[in-house]
């Protein structure tokens, strides 16, 4: 058996269903017990992957799931959380690296870097923030209009960069790829 064969015969993935516009958010906040229950410290392998459906999330709102433990954002971003974005200057940029696993090296931390589609208008991050882990709030919290996580006071853009507080890092950009046009993968 190849060692493709393995991970796939091995490998269960999760699919979470988003409803539409605002209830995205609560719908992910209910999927968290679920999976808890699904005890996946029995079997860390079970949770490298996971699909989640991302059909019913309209622009401008956030899908929360629990992948490996953490909670990972999935935004929608709007026309203007997109051009916010792409109108800041490098130089602004306290952390000048995409943090992007999707990106080998090191790129730089432009906004089209940060996102999963060309047009840049989702946006995958890891939900802890990169000071001490707080998870930040979103829905355009904070001086930048993106989040904000209010254990120390950190402020994150709409592409999730770190702006502003004690953080180091952008929000990190976990690897993740469209296997059609509303299935994300995470893993
Ligand atoms: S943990 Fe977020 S600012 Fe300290």
């Amino acid at each position: 058996m190849s060692q493709a064969d393995d991970i796939e015969g091995s490998r269960r993935d999760f699919l979470y269903y988003a409803t539409a516009g605002t209830g995205a958010v609560a719908v992910g906040a209910a999927v968290w017990p679920l999976v808890n229950q699904m005890n996946p410290s029995a079997d860390v392998r079970a949770l490298s992957s996971i699909r989640v459906d991302v059909g019913g999330i309209e622009p401008g709102t956030q899908l929360t799931v629990k992948w490996l433990g953490k909670p990972v954002f999935i935004r929608r971003r709007t026309a203007e959380d997109i051009a916010t974005g792409r109108a800041v200057e490098m130089s602004e940029l306290p952390d000048p690296n995409a943090e992007n696993e999707n990106i080998a090296g090191d790129a730089p931390a432009t906004d089209e870097n940060r996102t999963m589609d060309e047009a840049g208008e989702w946006l995958v991050m890891m939900g802890v923030c990169t000071h001490l882990g707080c998870v930040p709030i979103g829905d355009g919290a904070g001086d930048f209009g993106g989040w904000f996580c209010p254990c120390h006071g950190s402020h994150y853009d709409t592409a999730g960069r770190i702006r502003k507080g004690p953080a180091p890092k952008n929000l990190p950009v976990p690897v993740a790829e469209f296997i059609d046009e509303t299935t994300l993968k995470l893993g």
